[in-house]
């Protein structure tokens, strides 16, 4: 699917439909929904009212109305903007995504829409057109690539699964706006693309998405430096803990180093972290089958990673310098791999007795942590990982958990992830959790108190590995990363879940 722009009258464009929007509470449609209305001879203001009860312009309800000839479209869709006072980024995204599905459903084509809420709730034209073209390109994904043999050929490769809708049209009244819609629909495609493009790897299945296959797609992506470590050169730099997970499956293990250097000088230089355990199976701490199931997602920071530096390097015009680190393995059990009471030393010397071979994200991340900030030096330091059970216990799939060395960090985070429209919910990593990490026999263990502050404890075992002085934040993402309901902009599945928050926050929108 694309998003295009053109100078127009919305009334008069050639498209299967055309998309006019409703504040919640509005009987009389003014603006751009107005305009259609007359052309319509008023039968859009008479269906809303007759359907008073059935649609009332909440938030992401659309209700379709044919247009019998009176326009060149067949026909015209209403979506629910919400209440104009409660204007934020989400209506405008959720807005658009609904739009899109009313889209898919009617089966069409192409669509001419509105800029919603352009001008509204602080909402400047780029910023509208971004949030417009985001809703759809992410309300319209689907993960239909392993979908029978003869859709295959149909299917693209690039981050977006066959779609049947194809072309989405911002109708702009005024000439003037079109540069800014256009620089709005530029940067969302960057950012729509990659979140879909992560969605499609935590999607497709572990036998495809192996650490060969991460690697393989970091190594291709244009405008970024690509070193990757190979199980060999993990061990000889002294990564015990990464190598005691790596060692136990046939799948070679590697560790990803991508960077993005700007133009001109850099202001800032940003390391992030992404777990990338292809395939969690709890190896001898083994999972029972039902938590099972779903370990082909164990990789989602990995893929947010990934696709944002993917992202980053598109744009082209962010003057900061981002690495992007990727520990990637199998969990599994197997004549080679770890057995419950194995003790390690990481690469920072500290030695770790591993009670539960199921707590393996934190094992692959201390050692990625350390080389992280060995190699780079950064000023703020952020890792992302589906580390614990615990975490969706605590926050459902709603929000991931976000904690750290710096209150400010963590606050810019949250701040991005609001604009963006995921949410991350701050968990302590008190001094009394310390406790947590206790061993009898080695500097700390990977598994401490069961059923205590278990994503606390995940984040207590990272932070020692970071430097002191450190700007860092940790994002448990084990909730929101996968979904089973869909909501109008994240069909369920994979969720791409952070790409948008790092961007936002990279690029400090709003
Ligand atoms: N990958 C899992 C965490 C997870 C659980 C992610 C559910 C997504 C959904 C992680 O490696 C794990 O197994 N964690 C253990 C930690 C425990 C052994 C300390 C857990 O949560 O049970
Ligand atoms: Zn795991
Ligand atoms: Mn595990």
């Amino acid at each position: 699917m694309q998003v295009q722009a053109v100078q127009g009258d919305i009334a008069q464009f050639k498209a299967d439909a055309v998309i006019v929007n409703l504040f919640e509470g509005v009987t009389k449609p003014g603006g751009g929904t107005g305009a259609v209305d007359q052309v319509l001879g008023g039968i859009l203001s008479q269906e809303l009212q007759a359907n008073a009860k059935a649609f009332k312009g909440k938030l992401g309800e659309t209700w379709v109305l044919p247009t019998y000839g009176k326009l060149p479209a067949r026909f015209v869709i209403i979506v629910g903007l919400g209440k104009q006072e409660e204007m934020k980024a989400l209506q405008l995204r959720r807005a658009s995504a609904a739009a899109i599905r009313a889209c898919q459903k009617l089966k069409i084509k192409s669509a001419a829409t509105l800029l919603h809420g352009a001008g509204i709730g602080g909402y400047d034209t780029e910023a509208a057109a971004r949030l417009l073209t985001e809703g759809a390109l992410l309300g319209n994904y689907k993960f239909t690539k392993r979908k029978g043999a003869k859709t295959t050929e149909e299917n693209t490769d690039n981050g977006n699964s066959k779609d049947e809708f194809e072309t989405l049209t911002i109708v702009e009244q005024s000439g003037d706006k079109l540069p800014a819609v256009e620089a709005g629909i530029r940067f969302a495609n960057v950012i729509a693309q990659n979140t879909n493009l992560a969605r499609d790897w935590v999607n497709d299945s572990a036998n495809h998405v192996t650490p060969s296959f991460l690697k393989a797609q970091a190594e291709q992506i244009p405008g970024l430096s690509c070193t990757v470590l190979d199980f060999a050169q993990i061990k000889q730099l002294g990564m015990g803990a990464f190598e005691l997970v790596a060692q136990g499956t046939e799948q070679p293990a590697y560790l990803i180093h991508l960077t993005y250097k700007p133009q001109g000088e850099a202001k800032k230089k940003i390391a992030l972290v992404g777990k990338g355990v292809t395939f969690d199976s709890g190896g001898l701490s083994l999972k029972p089958a039902a938590s099972m199931e779903l370990m082909k997602m164990d990789m989602a920071g990995a893929a947010a990673v990934i696709a944002t530096l993917k992202a980053v390097a598109e744009l082209d015009n962010l003057p900061v310098e981002v690495h992007g680190f990727v520990p990637t393995c199998e969990n599994m059990p197997s004549g080679r791999s770890s057995k419950p009471g194995d003790i390690v030393t990481a690469m920072n010397g500290k030695t770790i007795e591993v009670n539960n071979t199921d707590a393996e994200g934190r094992l692959i991340l201390c050692d990625a942590l350390t080389y992280a900030q060995k190699e780079t030096n950064p000023d703020e330091l952020l890792d992302l990982a589906t580390l614990t059970g615990a975490c969706v216990v605590a926050l459902g799939k709603a929000a991931g958990g976000i904690m750290g060395t710096c209150d400010d960090l963590i606050d810019r985070i949250r701040k991005a992830g609001e604009n963006a429209g995921e949410k991350h919910w701050p968990l302590p990593l008190y001094d009394e959790y310390k406790a947590f990490l206790k061993s009898d026999v080695a500097d700390m263990i990977n598994s401490g108190a069961k059923g205590e502050a278990g994503s606390s404890a995940g984040g207590m075992f990272l932070k020692e590995f970071v430097d002191k002085n450190r700007a860092w934040a940790h994002m448990d993402i084990a909730g929101p990363a996968w979904i089973s309901a869909d909501a109008p902009e994240v069909p369920k599945g994979g969720t791409g879940f952070a790409v948008r928050t790092l961007l936002y926050y990279l690029y400090n929108l709003a």
